[in-house]
Formats: C-alpha cells, sequence, structure tokens
C-alpha cells in the first residue's frame, strides 16, 4: 500500500477508494474493484472521510464491515470448518456468473455455470480428484430449468440433452443454445422498435414519463440527497417513516397534477388474470401492441427468439415496488417512497426503456456465446422426465442428434431436481404462460420426482 496516501486521523487508517480495492482484494482473496468500494460509501455502509475530490476511507472500518459479510466464516460456523468453500464460487462477480447467454431470461433458481462446468469439465485441479464427463460425451439434465447445463455442455464440446416440464423453460434453454441468425435478429428488433414508437406518437404516456421523471429528479435531489440521506438515518438524525411518509404525500400531489395534465389512465377495466392485474394500462398497450407484431413474423426462429426479449420486458414492467420484485404483494399504481433506494421512486408507464435495453443486451450476449460456441448438439425437450421417450422425441426434432445418441448412449446425469416448496415454477413466469399461451395444461405440474 502506498504510505504517503495511508494518513492518521484520530487513530483511523485512511487510505483511498483504489487502495481500499487492493487492500480488500488482497484480504478477501478476490477481486473487489474500486466501484465495488465506492457503492459501501454510496449507501452508507461504511462511512465517508476527506472530500469529493478524494474520498477516503477507514481501513479498519472496512474490515469490520467484511469481517461481518465474509460468509465463508459465516458458514464455516454454522456448516463445520470442513466446509468445502471453493464449491461456493464466492470468488466469481455477478457478471461471471451470468456471462452471455446465461442472463437471456430470469429464472428463480438456477445453478450458475462455474458449478456446472467444475463437475463436466474433464481438466481436473486441486479440489476435484475424478473425472465424469470427457468432450463428445452425452449428458442429460432431466430439470433442465433455463438450460444452464446445456449451455456449459457446449462450451465445453459435449452434446446434451435436457428435459423440462414447463414449455416456456424449454423455449429459454433452447434459445440460449441455438444458433441465430443475428443480423436478422438485429433488422426485426429495428423494425419492431419503430413500429413500437409509431403507436406511442398517438398516446400522452411518453410525455408524462418523462415530464414526471424530471420532477422526480427535483424533488429528490432536493429531499434525498445521496449518500447524506441514508447517513442521518444511520445516525438517528432523521426518522425515516415520519420523514418519508410526509415527503410521499407531497410527492403525490404532483403526480396526480401530472396524470390530469397528461390525462393518464393508470388501471385496467379488467381485474382477472395475472396480466391484467401487475400492469399500468398504458403498459398493457404496448405489449399487446408488441405481442400481435412478434406473431405475425413469419420466421419461427427469430419470433421465438422475440418471444423470449419480449417476455423478459415484461417481466421488468410488472407494477410492483422496486423492494418487491421478487415476491410481488401488491399492484403499485403511484408514486412511493422506496426504502430501497431511499428516495421516491415511480412505476413503469412504458416498456420502452427495457424494450431498448433488453434487445441490445440479447444481441450481444448471443455475439458472445458465438465466438465460444462448439460444434455439439444440445436441446432441451418439453415433457415429464419420468415418462417421456427421449430417444423418439430427439429423432423428431434433430435425427443427426438422435444418431450419435443411438450409437454411444448417455454418458451420465447432471441436473438440479426442483425445490419443491421453495420455488414456484408457475408464479415466477405467470405473465409469460398467460402472454404467449404455454400452459398450464391440466397435464402440467412440478413434479416431486
Ligand atoms: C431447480 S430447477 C432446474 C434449474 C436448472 N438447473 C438451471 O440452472 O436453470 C428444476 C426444474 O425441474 C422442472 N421439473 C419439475 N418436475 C419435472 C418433471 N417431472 N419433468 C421434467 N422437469 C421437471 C421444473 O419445471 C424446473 O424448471
Amino acid at each position: 500500500m502506498n504510505q504517503q496516501t495511508l494518513f492518521r486521523e484520530n487513530g483511523k487508517k485512511l487510505i483511498n477508494l483504489k487502495e481500499a480495492s487492493v487492500w480488500a482484494s488482497q484480504y478477501l482473496n478476490r477481486k473487489i474493484t474500486v466501484s465495488n468500494i465506492s457503492y459501501l460509501l454510496q449507501y452508507g455502509r461504511v462511512k465517508k472521510y476527506g472530500n469529493d475530490g478524494e474520498p477516503l476511507i477507514d481501513m479498519n472500518e472496512l474490515k469490520n464491515y467484511y469481517d461481518t459479510y465474509n460468509k465463508e466464516k459465516q458458514w464455516k460456523k454454522i456448516l463445520g470448518a470442513d466446509l468445502n468453500w471453493h464449491l461456493s464460487f464466492a470468488e466469481y462477480k455477478e457478471s461471471e456468473r451470468t456471462k452471455h447467454v446465461h442472463r437471456l431470461h430470469p429464472y428463480k433458481g438456477k445453478f450458475i455455470p462455474q458449478l456446472v462446468e467444475y463437475f463436466l469439465d474433464s481438466h481436473t485441479d486441486e479440489f476435484k480428484k475424478k473425472i465424469y464427463f470427457c468432450k463428445g460425451d452425452i449428458v442429460l439434465d432431466p430439470f433442465c430449468g433455463s438450460g444452464t447445463t446445456l449451455v456449459q455442455a457446449n462450451e465445453l464440446g459435449m452434446h446434451a440433452i435436457g428435459i423440462d416440464i414447463s414449455a416456456f423453460n424449454s423455449l429459454i434453454s433452447n434459445i440460449k443454445v441455438e444458433k441465430h441468425n443475428i443480423p436478422l435478429v438485429e433488422e426485426t428488433i429495428r423494425k419492431l422498435t419503430l413500429k413500437l414508437n409509431n403507436f406511442q406518437k398517438n398516446r400522452n404516456n411518453i410525455a408524462f414519463e418523462e415530464h414526471l421523471l424530471h420532477e422526480l429528479t427535483k424533488f429528490n435531489y432536493k429531499y434525498f440527497p445521496s449518500p447524506e440521506y441514508k447517513r442521518k438515518i444511520k445516525r438517528g438524525e432523521i426518522n425515516e417513516e415520519k420523514y418519508a411518509e410526509e415527503k410521499e404525500k407531497r410527492f403525490l400531489k404532483i403526480y396526480y397534477d401530472l396524470v390530469k395534465k397528461y390525462q393518464i389512465k393508470i388501471k385496467q377495466d379488467r381485474n382477472n388474470t395475472f396480466l391484467d392485474k401487475w400492469f399500468l394500462f398504458p403498459v398493457r398497450e404496448e405489449i399487446d401492441f408488441l405481442l400481435g407484431e412478434i406473431k405475425s413474423i413469419t420466421n419461427n426462429d427469430i419470433k421465438r427468439v422475440l418471444t423470449v426479449i419480449l417476455s423478459r420486458t415484461v417481466r421488468s414492467c410488472r407494477a410492483t415496488t422496486h423492494a418487491d420484485l421478487a415476491t410481488l404483494k401488491q399492484p403499485v399504481t403511484e408514486t412511493y417512497y422506496c426504502k430501497k433506494h431511499g428516495k421516491i421512486c415511480k412505476p413503469l408507464f412504458t416498456i420502452s426503456g427495457w424494450w431498448r435495453r433488453y434487445t441490445i443486451d440479447t444481441l450481444q450476449r448471443f455475439r458472445e456465446f458465438d465466438r465460444l460456441r462448439t460444434d455439439t448438439f444440445q436441446v432441451c425437450l418439453s415433457g415429464d422426465s419420468r415418462t417421456i421417450d427421449i430417444y423418439r422425441e430427439i429423432m423428431k426434432k434433430k435425427p443427426e442428434f438422435a444418431a450419435i445418441l443411438s450409437r454411444q448412449k448417455i454418458r451420465g446425469i447432471f441436473s438440479s431436481p426442483p425445490y419443491v416448496g421453495l420455488i414456484d415454477y408457475h408464479e415466477q413466469h405467470a405473465y409469460a404462460y398467460e402472454l404467449f399461451d404455454v400452459g398450464p395444461k391440466q397435464d402440467f405440474r412440478i413434479s416431486e420426482a
């Protein structure tokens, strides 16, 4: 560490962001970036010393923070010191755990790809003594979920068969591993986005949302300055509940004035289905418009890719608070105080932002995976893994793969069975089931097999 910038003030060891990132990386034996450290400052997890030009951190305070959050220590305390921490893959950053196509669509309860890689990969390391699969082998995942096993098998030069009882999960898995005509996907996205823009021209929701955002930025800057606001709460200088309630009320007046000015219809007329309940009226209009356009695409591969992008977009546009994204509570129809962000937030009135972001992101992820992909077969079948005739189904979908399957058989199974009672595999994609009419059918149920 550069001693010149190590100051001592009342017994504190003050270091700058870069030094803190170097120190923390060594201490935790994983990469901690400067932006990880600024995040801690921004959210008041550690105190900021120095000035804005050169923020400083107390090294002891940082150490205390990491000690408390050091998961390895915590888990070993609970489960015993012989826990093989290597298999937690905690040293991987979020972006590595969701690399390329793994992040094409959210899915609760998937493996991290590094775990799959560890068991499929034929090279041994100090932790792994046994080889289970080799290049060219066929791997079976009978509970394929979002296709993590298939993607990693491809990267490692192995064939793979997945099975999932949900047709929607099979779609996500197959879109991840299939090779797409990327220029054609890009061109279709361009045309669809233009059509969406034209559709929006006759509506007020875009102008309304822009105006609302402008007012929110001004308001939050004045009443919820970051990071001072959160720090004041931590020090007990502000009673969060009282303060936030008063400001929330004050902003609602501005909100409803804008709703009136732009004549925005907020709620849908019906409340029967998930789609009726969890999307504001202007968002639902845009979803239905894009869905109609996607249904009319004649190229089946492009249509399926766009279906997955629309599904991901729709999921991000549910009318919920930021804190309840994982477990929906009540539909949100107005601006609200968001405890997570420490300011006034709003539900979405257009899908534009997420649509733009996910279309660009999907193309990037396809390109990234194309650079790594091997010339092997992976298919996810849709059905019940207890009864499905694998060979017959593969024969229907990919006769060349069936020929390999009849010659060399399946080498082994790598899977994570359903977490029964912990994850509701229907609820997490309820909007997609309704939107694309992909189940659940009568005989469709998550088995405890
Ligand atoms: C824990 S998840 C698998 C997640 C997967 N490893 C991943 O990384 O995405 C289990 C999956 O098993 C599927 N499933 C449950 N019962 C099934 C059955 N009888 N046959 C096929 N799939 C089933 C569920 O739909 C769910 O997607």
